[in-house]
């Protein structure tokens, strides 16, 4: 939208569905705006109706100076405007943001089918987009409550079976409760991991000012500014399991670090392996708004300098921890990883991070969404990790990091920017490696087609590409869905 209505932030533009269908030898490509809410009432008025993260949307002006006047005390609505990733709960797939609205969608047609609100099956005002699939066929997430006994974040499980006279989520059910170091600042989270037994949760000191989300139409201020990097306060973690809903007793924790994404966790011999994409830094949400991006020249590096670089790194997290633990003493016992663990004197156990990579990275800047063989490796020790190459904030290659030897393959060709990398396994395939990877790659250049990029995921070289004439905008997530 332009003119007169125009988002500030990267993350706030209507969802825009994109699907590459290939079938019989054929590649065909087709895009829909996700019906929601938010977009028909922005499209029959024309203009940004629903505030979003980084956009506070203004005053109707077709009511009367009152009613504007008195709509400054309102509490923001929660926008439906799914734009972040697909999950699937129950074998169907939702378009989600991290509200708690979430729309069904039609694979086959890309039409919206059906808004649904976490708020009427379970106590949570929201979910995040990225979910995790347990082999059992449950699908868990975590999502925020806001009420009157106070804040808490919630580990939600969704069964896979669906009968035919249940509403879509309505079995949903909160696992456990964990309650945040300070209710009125609850931590933002975006992602969480999962292994066998339990539910891994980053409490980042990113935090979420709740009074300023409440008043934030009031101060005339979007939701983003709520949204503040306390790096004074450590990184905690919280692990609970998932099946009894039982937090483990003792909390982890760090030096401050933020996450967006977690790679992968899994359980070895009496330690939960904690794999992501962390950064020093967590006050990047308010730097990548529009009017910094859309600078240029000296302006435009300033923001690049300043903004942290995302590493994938390696938290080793031991279980067994009880009064006879000794103190100041490494914990770690796995011979692969040189993370350290220790209990302090002050009864804390304190965890310094494992580099997943090596030099390299950080000369080419580092690198974010990161993608595994999930089907197979998920939950489990695994050797390789696909995500986007970040260089100066532009998404401009695609890197396979073996997180064992730390030396990683790379995909980039000069001009385009490339998707998070979606792994397909081969039929039947043995080796971790044995697939395909997929990504959407763009151009800003009117002469350069967009196109669907198919990667041999063993030697990281081109299998082959199908164009469109189609200029696709930049998005953030990719599902693969067989038929
Ligand atoms: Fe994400």
């Amino acid at each position: 939208m332009e003119g007169f209505a125009r988002y500030n932030h990267w993350f706030d533009g209507m969802a825009l569905m994109h699907q590459f269908r290939i079938e019989d030898g054929n590649v065909t490509y087709m895009s829909k705006f996700l019906r929601s809410e938010t977009y028909q009432t922005n499209t029959a008025n024309n203009r940004i109706m629903v505030s979003e993260f980084g956009t506070l949307a203004m005053p109707d002006p077709c009511k009367n100076i009152f009613a504007r006047f008195m709509s400054k005390f309102e509490i923001p609505k929660a926008s439906d405007n799914g734009n972040v990733n697909f999950a699937r709960y129950k074998g169907d797939y939702y378009a989600t943001t991290e509200t708690n609205f979430i729309h069904k969608v039609d694979l086959n047609t890309l039409d919206t089918i059906e808004k649904v609100d976490w708020t009427k099956f379970i106590a949570v005002n929201g979910a995040t987009a990225h979910p995790h699939y347990d082999p059992d066929g449950t699908t868990y997430n975590m999502g925020n409550s806001y009420g009157k006994n106070g804040t808490a974040y919630n580990i939600i499980a969704v069964p896979q079976q669906k009968s035919d006279d249940e509403e879509t989520l309505e079995d949903a059910r909160v696992v456990c409760q964990i309650t945040p170091g300070n209710s009125m600042k609850p931590s933002y989270y975006h992602s969480f991991g999962i292994s066998e037994n339990y539910v891994v949760f980053v409490e980042q000191p990113l935090k979420i000012n709740v009074l300023k989300i409440l008043t934030s139409k009031f101060r005339g201020e979007s939701l983003s500014c709520a949204f503040n990097w306390e790096p004074e306060l450590n990184t905690v973690i919280h692990v609970a399991n998932k099946h009894s809903g039982e937090i483990v007793p003792f909390k982890y924790y760090s030096k401050a670090f933020s996450t967006f994404h977690h790679i992968n966790a899994f359980e070895d011999d009496g330690f939960i392996v904690l794999d992501l994409c962390g950064l020093d830094n967590g006050d990047i949400m308010n730097k990548i708004n529009l009017q910094n991006l859309r600078q240029s020249g000296e302006a435009l590096d300033e923001v690049y300098n300043t903004l942290p670089k995302s590493l994938p790194r390696r938290f080793v997290l031991p279980l067994n921890i009880n009064s006879n633990t000794p103190i100041n003493q490494n914990l770690n016992t796995l011979t692969y990883s040189n993370a350290v663990v220790f209990r302090t004197a002050d009864g804390k156990i304190w965890c310094e991070f494992e580099d997943l990579h090596d030099d390299d990275l950080l000369d080419e800047g580092g690198m974010e969404f990161p993608q595994i063989n999930y089907a197979k490796y998920n939950m489990k020790k695994y050797k390789f990790l696909y995500g986007c190459g970040i260089n100066n904030i532009m998404v401009d290659s695609l890197i396979k990091m073996d997180v064992e030897t730390k030396k990683f393959k790379m995909w980039k060709e000069k001009g385009y920017y490339p998707s998070e990398p979606v792994f397909v396994p081969s039929p039947d395939s043995a080796d971790e490696d044995d697939g395909i990877i997929l990504s959407v790659v763009v151009s800003p250049n009117q002469n350069k087609s967009s196109f669907l990029l198919i990667l041999d995921a063993r030697t990281f070289t081109e299998i082959g590409r199908a164009e469109v004439a189609v200029r696709i905008p930049s998005g953030f997530h990719g599902v693969f869905a067989a038929k």
